[in-house]
């Protein structure tokens, strides 16, 4: 797709998880399929991570029945494995289906408005030695640990908390060295999680409050209004 950025420093393979089902989303359509501004959310994310000059390849990984309309759907050349039954599932498959990378981004379908500059700065950062950058931002709430009764257990420093957005990048030997160690269904919540655990430095940057995931209808909100203010 960008033969020149191969060139400098090894293949940069984009795997977009897109296989979800989007139950907080409560559409009936899987979510990455919901329009934003008339265009499906992962077709927007396909067309920033293309837009942001430093992906080789983009492999998205959807459900079965939606192999057929992705297809119609993104431009040719992206490439459409299907997904499995948790997030990690559908990861492993797009790593297992692009084994020439040397830089992996995974980037969620569901943040369909990251501004494309972000995605470069990821590569950036992996271009020059990191083995794993993640989008960071500050969080305004205060967070506090709970107990299954609801009773709170702790409240960390809010200063020492970020939130974790993607696109997440990596050195690709160390992401499949993470998926190794991770069983199938595992309950990580991100990629970097299951490289901390083998011990690796995970690095952030400073994320952008337009790489939010879109999850809940107000988020969808959000998003149509954020498209709505840039078109009018
Ligand atoms: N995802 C995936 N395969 C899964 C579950 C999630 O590829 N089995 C993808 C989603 O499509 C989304 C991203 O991972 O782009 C982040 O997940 P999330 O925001 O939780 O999306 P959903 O799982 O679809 O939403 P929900 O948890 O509300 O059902
Ligand atoms: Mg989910």
């Amino acid at each position: 797709m960008n033969p020149e950025s191969a060139a400098d420093g090894g293949r940069v393979v984009a795997l977009v998880p897109a296989a979800g089902r989007g139950v907080r989303l409560g559409q009936s359509t899987p979510k990455a399929f919901v329009q934003v501004g008339g265009t499906s959310m992962l077709r927007r994310a396909v067309d920033g991570l293309v837009e942001s000059g430093v992906v080789d390849d983009v492999v998205v990984m959807v459900p079965d029945e939606f192999v057929g309309a992705t297809a119609e759907l993104l431009p040719p050349g992206v490439r459409i494995v299907v997904g499995g039954a948790e997030r990690i599932d559908s990861v492993r498959a797009g790593i297992t289906a692009s084994p020439d990378a040397d830089i992996y981004l995974v980037h969620d379908a569901a943040r369909a408005l990251t501004p494309p500059a972000l995605i470069a700065r990821i590569v950036a950062e992996l271009r020059c030695g990191r083995a794993a950058v993640v989008p960071a931002l500050e969080v305004a709430d205060t967070i506090k640990s709970v107990d299954i009764m609801g009773g709170v257990t702790g409240t960390p420093k809010r200063a020492e908390l970020r939130a974790i957005q993607t696109p997440q990048g990596f050195d690709a030997a160390l992401l499949r060295r993470a998926y190794e160690s991770a069983g199938p269904g595992d309950a990580a919540t991100d990629d970097a999680g299951l490289v901390e655990r083998l011990g690796e430095r995970v690095r952030t940057i400073p994320g952008e409050p337009l790489a939010f995931k879109i999850t809940t209808p107000l988020d969808l909100l959000l998003a149509d209004a954020v498209v709505g203010a840039r078109e009018s």
